[in-house]
């Protein structure tokens, strides 16, 4: 099992991203941990190795990621995997047929595609809650719930779960409370702080940082739950490959520079955008404006680069995408370049039109993950995309329609 080496946990946050997990290479003290492109182990005799035997189980550059992001999480077990979507696919087979999840109904698209379009036809079943209020995921537990899974913030709508509220509800269930971290990285929010039993991220996003891979990662506190895993990681094989896992360490030792230099873009981008379109209209946790801006900063130290504008109608959203240009029209999130993209028709397409209308993901939602560019490139880029935006009627707001229908739920 890939547990994190002790003394790595008595550093810094900045400390650990850089070492944590890594130790000079034994034959030639490389201080960079080596890519291992090998599939198996060579063996002194039967029954005697290294403790490495075929890579699918065990291979050490995944080992020194696996650790690392074990450190950052503040947690003990890491397990790397070949995509998030990976990642919580494994996290599920640690559930059975007839097993129920309750699952926040503003998560990552494909995080609903899986459950809803796969897992589903193999018994397990899912209820889709608002997890911004603690009383209703409460009210869905059901004697056969097993887990609780929840994203904070919320992918695209910045809604924030109160981790603590509902690790205690999850406690109580005896569920697992299994949060996906990726919006926030360890660098603002360690889940485990405040009750988790899992905490996942596609490492695609701010882990990695330079959009050059694809991977997931779960990292747990408990022995018995780290066992299980490490079963169902080996059984199933969805294993990060160690070129991947290799960028990715790459990638952590900078995660605590790039995310404060998120944080501070985030919040000029936010900022130019409450005075363009007004408070109402803009989705990120670090505004007072954000109607749990408090509980934000009670579970998190920062607030990353994530923002999404509601701009009303397809036509305006397609006016800023089309003419951006520091802010490249893709999907994914939490690289060192800015992107903007329409969760609409592209992270969120899978979720059904009527769902997607009832949450708030309406087609002139737009999404920016800001990187690390100059703050001043990033304002005059959204200074040419939003001019002569065709005028935004006065606010009917998203957020009062979404209350409206939120409360008829
Ligand atoms: C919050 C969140 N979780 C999980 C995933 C899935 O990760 P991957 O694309 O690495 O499979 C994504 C992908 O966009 C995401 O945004």
């Amino acid at each position: 099992m890939t547990r994190v080496f002790d003394d790595d946990l008595s550093a810094g946050f900045g400390t650990r991203a850089i070492h944590a997990g890594q130790r000079p290479d034994p034959l030639a003290g490389a201080i960079m941990t080596p890519v291992y492109l090998t599939s198996t182990y060579v063996q002194d005799a039967l029954g005697e190795h290294k403790g490495y035997e075929y890579a699918r189980g065990k291979n050490p550059t995944r080992e020194a990621f696996e650790r690392n992001v074990a450190a950052l999480e503040n947690g003990r077990h890491g397990f790397a995997f070949a995509s998030g979507m990976g990642c919580l696919d494994s996290l599920m087979k640690l559930f059975r047929s007839g097993d129920h999840v309750i699952c926040a109904e503003n998560v990552y698209g494909g995080t609903f595609r899986l459950f809803d379009r796969v897992l589903q036809h193999f018994g397990m079943s899912f209820s889709y809650v608002d997890t911004r209020y603690a009383d209703r995921v409460a009210d869905a537990v059901r004697p056969n719930t097993r887990a609780i899974l929840v994203e904070t913030p919320t992918n695209p709508l910045m809604r924030i779960t109160d981790l603590d509220a509902v690790g205690t509800i999850a406690r109580k269930a005896g569920a697992l409370f299994i949060v996906d971290n990726t919006f926030s990285s360890p660098y603002f929010q360690r889940p485990f702080e405040f009750g988790a039993d899992v905490v996942y991220h596609s490492t695609t996003k701010y882990l990695n940082g330079h959009s050059d891979m694809i991977g997931g990662v779960a990292v747990v506190k408990d022995d018995e739950l780290a066992a299980r895993l490490q079963f169902i990681q080996n059984a199933a094989g969805a294993v990060a490959g160690p070129f991947d896992a290799w960028l990715a360490l790459r990638g952590t030792k900078t995660l605590h520079l790039r995310m404060r230099q998120h944080d501070a873009n985030g919040r000029r981008v936010a900022d130019w955008l409450v005075e363009q379109v007004g408070a109402e209209r803009v989705f990120y946790a670090g505004l007072s404006t954000h109607p749990q801006h408090e509980l934000a900063k009670k579970q998190m130290s920062g607030f990353g680069g994530m923002i999404s504008v509601e701009l009303d109608t397809r036509e305006r959203a397609a006016h800023v995408l089309g003419r951006a240009k520091v802010f490249s029209l893709a999907e994914s999130l939490g690289g060192v370049e800015s992107l903007i993209s329409h969760p609409a028709s592209m992270t969120h397409a899978s979720v059904p039109p009527e769902i997607r209308a009832r949450l708030g993901i309406t087609d002139g939602l737009i999404r920016l993950s800001c990187g690390v560019e100059e703050p001043e490139d990033l304002l005059e880029d959204l200074e040419r995309a939003f001019a002569e935006i065709p005028a935004l009627g006065r606010r009917e707001s998203a957020s009062k329609r979404r209350a409206e229908a939120s409360a008829a739920d």
